[in-house]
C-alpha cells in the first residue's frame, strides 16, 4: 500500500488536553491580568466573565449558577459528591473508567450505606430504565474511555426527588444537554474547547443549591470543597470569587476559547463541528471491515471521544500507533490504559474535519504495515 501524501495539518487527536482551537495563537491572548491579584477588580472581572460568558453561551436557565473550582473536572465532581451526597440514597452509574472512579469514591471513601451500583462493561451502557430517581444519581454523560454516551435525557424525570449529578466533561459544548434535568453539571476547560487543565467548572441548578443550604454532611469538609458558609451558599464563588488562587493565564485562554466558540456559531456550531468530525470516522468504519466502534449501540456512540476496535493483537495496535506517531500524523490516539486495546480519536469541536479526513488513509496505511 502506498504511503498517503497528505498529512493532517494538526495531528493532535488526544482526548484531553485536546487540540487548541483552529488559529490559536498564545501571543494573542489578553494577558492584562498576569501578575495581578485574582482578587483585584481586574482579576474578578476576568474570572466573573468566565462564569457569565459560560452561562450565556451555553444558554443556561437563568437560575443556574457557574463557578470555577480547583482541580479540573475531578475537583468539581468530588466537591459536589462530598458536599451533597448522604442526604438520601444514591444510584451510581458507570460504564467505563471515570464513572467507575466516582463509584469507588462513594463506596470506598465516603462509604455511603445507601449506595447502589449500576455498572456495564466497555462498549455497553447500563439499563437507564432501572435508575431510581428517589435517590440521587451520579453519572457521566459521555464515557470518555469507552466512547459511550447517554443518548439523551429522556430517561430523567422532571419530578425526580433526588439530584442528578452529571460529569459532562467530554460532552459540554459538543452535545445537547437538557439543563433542567441536570442539577449539577461539571466539566473542564481542557476538553471540547481545547482549553487548559487545572480548573473545573461547576454548574448548579436551584435544587442543588437547595441541597447545599439544607444539608450538612457528617464528614469533615476541606476548605477546597466548601461552597457554603453558615448554611448559606457562597454566592460570590459563582461570580468569579474563587476559593483559592486560579491561573489567570488559563482563564485568559478560556475566554479566548469561548470567543472562538461564538465565532463558529456558539454551542450549536461546536456541536455541529463535532458531529461532522464523527461522520468522517463513521464513513471510514463503514468502508473497512477491520475497524469497528467500541460502542455497541449507535445511539450511544460518542461524537467526541471516538473509541475504535481493530482486528489486531494488542502489540500490533501498539506498533501501528508508534508508526503513525513517527510519521507525525496522529498523536495520543491509543485507547485509555484501562480500556480494551484499540484507538481513540478525539472528534471535539477544536479538531478540524479536514485533519480527520487526512488521517483516515493513514489509519489504513498503518494497519497494512503492521498486519
Ligand atoms: C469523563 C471524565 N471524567 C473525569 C475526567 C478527569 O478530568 P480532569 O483530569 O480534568 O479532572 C476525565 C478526563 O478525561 C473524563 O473524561
Amino acid at each position: 500500500m502506498q504511503k498517503p501524501q497528505i498529512k493532517p495539518r494538526i495531528p493532535n487527536f488526544s482526548s484531553g488536553p485536546c487540540a487548541k482551537r483552529p488559529g490559536y495563537d498564545v501571543s494573542q491572548l489578553d494577558l492584562s491580568s498576569l501578575g495581578r491579584s485574582h482578587r483585584s477588580a481586574l482579576g474578578k472581572k476576568i474570572l466573573g466573565a468566565c462564569c457569565a460568558e459560560t452561562a450565556r453561551i451555553l444558554g443556561l436557565p437563568s437560575n443556574y449558577r457557574v463557578a470555577i473550582v480547583p482541580a479540573s473536572d475531578t475537583g468539581a465532581v468530588e466537591m459536589t459528591m462530598w458536599s451533597m451526597l448522604g442526604a438520601r440514597g444514591v444510584d451510581m452509574l458507570a460504564w467505563e473508567s471515570f464513572g467507575s472512579g466516582w463509584v469507588t469514591d462513594v463506596m470506598k471513601q465516603l462509604k455511603l450505606p445507601n449506595a447502589r451500583k449500576l455498572e456495564a462493561g466497555y462498549g455497553d451502557i447500563v439499563d437507564l430504565s432501572q435508575v431510581n430517581f428517589d435517590n440521587d444519581v451520579v453519572f457521566t454523560w459521555n464515557g470518555t474511555t469507552s466512547g459511550v454516551r447517554v443518548p439523551n435525557g429522556d430517561w430523567i424525570p422532571d419530578d425526580r426527588k433526588g439530584l442528578t449529578i452529571c460529569d459532562a466533561t467530554s460532552a459540554v459544548f459538543a452535545m445537547e444537554l437538557p439543563w433542567e434535568k441536570l442539577d449539577v453539571v461539571t466539566y473542564s476547560w481542557q476538553k471540547v474547547l481545547g482549553g487548559e487543565g487545572a480548573h473545573g467548572m461547576l454548574i448548579l441548578g436551584p435544587r442543588a443549591v437547595e441541597r447545599l443550604e439544607s444539608y450538612s454532611p457528617p464528614w469533615p469538609m476541606p476548605k477546597i470543597f466548601r461552597m457554603t458558609s453558615g448554611g448559606k451558599l457562597n454566592e460570590s464563588l459563582f461570580k468569579g470569587d474563587t476559593i483559592n488562587t486560579p491561573s489567570m493565564l488559563c482563564a485568559a485562554d478560556y475566554l479566548d476559547a469561548l470567543q472562538w466558540c461564538e465565532s463558529v456559531g456558539g454551542v450549536k456550531g461546536t456541536i455541529a463541528r463535532s458531529q461532522a468530525n464523527l461522520k468522517v470516522i463513521e464513513d471510514f468504519v463503514a468502508a473497512h471491515p477491520w475497524i469497528s466502534f467500541l460502542a455497541k449501540d449507535p445511539e450511544t456512540r460518542s461524537n467526541t471521544s471516538v473509541c475504535l476496535l481493530l482486528d489486531l493483537a494488542e502489540d500490533k495496535v501498539k506498533a501501528m500507533l508508534k508508526l503513525l506517531e513517527a510519521e507525525g500524523v496522529a498523536y495520543d490516539i491509543g485507547a485509555y490504559k484501562d480500556a480494551p486495546a484499540g484507538i481513540r480519536i478525539w472528534c471535539g469541536a477544536t479538531v478540524e474535519k479536514s485533519d480527520l479526513e487526512a488521517l483516515m488513509p493513514w489509519l489504513a496505511w498503518g494497519y497494512a504495515q503492521v498486519q
